[in-house]
């Protein structure tokens, strides 16, 4: 930066902490209120997100997801060999590292799932299995799977990646389009008819 350009910049940083002063003085008590609720706000709403993000939660909470509890935990996410869970909001949410966006998507599907709940209709599973598989984004899976090419993978996994990172926005070259029963193993004795 050039030394008039930081002269500015400096004048300019000390005109805002006179102005948030100025505001400090003028509203001094009603500031420190809100100071003191957007606080508390955060600290109840993280407090909040560990226990109501747990998949017990999400999957045992409504009788609606019991299904989806059930064929997650039969799952390479909900079991493997590796012991690590992939919970279901690592799937169902953009990722919690983006802060603002989880808690607002988290906000928005679970006031949403709760209304459904009380005034909603019959559950149609296979109507909301259409519409999950056309939102979940490849983003979600690549936030993990972040290097596939580099797998030991046999040759038409390789293809399909290649095809799939190059164009992402292709529909056939989605992650779910190939990989549908990932999240949940419906296949399985105990869910088909
Ligand atoms: C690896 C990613 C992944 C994880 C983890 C995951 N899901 Fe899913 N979920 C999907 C995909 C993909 C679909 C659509 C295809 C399908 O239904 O199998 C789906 C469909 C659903 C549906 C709509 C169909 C139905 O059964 O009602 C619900 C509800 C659901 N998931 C809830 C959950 C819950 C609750 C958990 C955790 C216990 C979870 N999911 C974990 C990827 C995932
Ligand atoms: C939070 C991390 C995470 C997310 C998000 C995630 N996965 Fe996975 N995935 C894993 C882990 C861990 C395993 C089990 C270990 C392994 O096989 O590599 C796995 C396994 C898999 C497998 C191998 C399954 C098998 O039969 O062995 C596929 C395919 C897969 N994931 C695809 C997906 C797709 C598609 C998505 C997005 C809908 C997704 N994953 C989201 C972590 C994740
Ligand atoms: C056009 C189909 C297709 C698409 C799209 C696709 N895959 Fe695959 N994937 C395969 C095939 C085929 C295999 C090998 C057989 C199997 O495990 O199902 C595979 C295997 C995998 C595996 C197991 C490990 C390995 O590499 O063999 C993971 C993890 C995986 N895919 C993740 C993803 C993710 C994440 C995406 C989205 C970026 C994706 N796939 C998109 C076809 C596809």
């Amino acid at each position: 930066m050039t030394i008039l350009g930081r002269m500015k910049s400096e004048k300019l940083s000390r005109k805002a902490v006179r102005c948030l002063w100025g505001i400090i003085r003028r509203h001094g008590r009603g500031f420190l209120v809100g100071l003191i609720c957007a606080v508390a706000a955060f600290v109840v709403i993280n407090a909040m997100l560990g226990p109501t993000s747990k998949s017990e939660f999400c999957g045992a909470a409504c009788h609606e997801m019991n299904t989806a509890y059930k064929t997650w935990e039969l799952s390479p996410h909900g079991a493997n060999k590796f012991g690590f869970r992939v919970e279901c909001v690592d799937c169902h949410l953009p990722p919690k590292d983006k802060f603002f966006t989880h808690l607002a998507a988290k906000s928005y599907e679970g006031a949403k799932d709760g209304i459904k709940h009380v005034f909603g209709g019959e559950y149609d599973v296979e109507k909301i299995r259409t519409r999950v598989v056309e939102h979940i984004s490849s983003e979600r899976c690549l936030h993990c799977h972040d290097s596939l090419l580099t797998k030991p993978s046999g040759s038409a996994a390789r293809k399909a990646h290649l095809a799939s990172l190059s164009r992402p926005e292709t529909p056939e070259n989605r992650c779910v389009h190939c990989h549908e029963h990932v999240g949940h193993e419906r296949h399985s004795k105990l869910f088909s008819p």
